[in-house]
């Protein structure tokens, strides 16, 4: 079944949904987006993504393309319209389209799409079973808190762990892993440290990261937020990774190091379930 979509103040059948080869979101990844989970029809962390895609817009000069509440409003109306039970709306806005010319003038009209994707986000295997990942290094550009739809170097990042035969990969930059290729990662030491990298420009500041750390913080847990290298991720007692669409999933092998006893460590186990009701509660 074709799914509705929204483009510019329309929602219009997935095949009709068009964009100008001239927006520069195309000839330059001049856009930003923000991924929203959805769960029971309800969005999840929705005020954070929405928060962050303003500082993103913000970053970049690039205008607001609708309000909250009528952005709210289309998010809702894509899951009603969709029958979304459990899976994501995605949300990009570029800066508009212009004749190609790297320079742009100030007063755009911003390009605004979005659409929903379902997925099975509650039970996945990967959420049981936890996941492998291989290190690459970190190639990106200098602004990676910035939720920009520049995304090749992890989408390279991504298929190399593809072609290995593991979920996924954790970036490496002067020794020491800034994140996965689209999630923050997060380590146990042997001595029961918690650490996941501090914020900055060399990551993204993961709204569900915010929120397991909230969570940490309310469990009277002490999180260290420093760079680590990728030997104490080897090490690790337990490691796992957030994002909206993964919320937690444990890692359990990294560049072919067994993570603690190979099976998904304790508090990956209780944050995800933690995230999950109280992120239902509060949407
Ligand atoms: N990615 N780091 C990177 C590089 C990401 O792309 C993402 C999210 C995160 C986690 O952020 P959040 O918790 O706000 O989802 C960290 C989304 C899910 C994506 O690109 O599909």
């Amino acid at each position: 079944m074709s799914r509705t979509v929204y483009v510019n103040g329309n929602f219009v059948a997935e095949e009709q949904a068009t964009v100008s080869v001239f927006d520069r979101g195309f000839l330059f990844a001049d856009a930003v987006y923000e991924v929203t989970s959805v769960i029971d029809g309800k969005l999840l962390d929705n005020a954070g993504h929405l928060a962050r895609l303003h500082r993103s817009l913000g970053e970049l000069n690039i205008k607001p393309p609708a309000t909250d509440d009528e952005i709210v409003r289309v998010q809702q109306e894509l899951v009603r319209r969709n029958s979304l039970d459990e899976g994501s709306v995605y949300l990009q806005v570029s800066r508009g389209v212009a004749d190609r010319d790297f320079g742009y003038a100030a007063d755009m009209t911003p390009t605004l799409v979005m659409f929903t994707q379902q997925k099975s986000l509650r039970n996945p295997p990967q959420a049981e079973k936890g996941i492998a990942v291989i290190s690459v290094p970190d190639i990106r550009w200098q602004r990676r808190d910035i939720k920009t739809v520049g995304l090749l170097a992890q989408c390279l990042a991504k298929q190399q762990a593809v072609d290995a035969g593991v979920a996924d990969a954790w970036m490496v930059e002067d020794g020491v892993v800034t994140e996965g290729s689209s999630n923050n990662a997060f380590i146990v030491d042997a001595d029961g440290n918690i650490i996941t990298r501090h914020l900055g420009n060399k990551i993204l500041h993961g709204i569900t990261r915010a929120s397991v750390i909230a969570l940490l913080e309310s469990d009277n847990r002490q999180l260290h937020e420093r760079a680590f290298t990728l030997e104490e991720a080897c090490a690790a007692r337990e490691a796992f990774v957030t994002s909206a669409t993964t919320f937690v999933w444990p890692v359990v092998e990294i560049d072919g190091h067994t993570i603690g006893d190979g099976k998904p460590g304790p508090l990956a186990t209780r944050l995800r379930e933690i995230y999950i009701e109280t992120a239902l509660a509060r949407a």
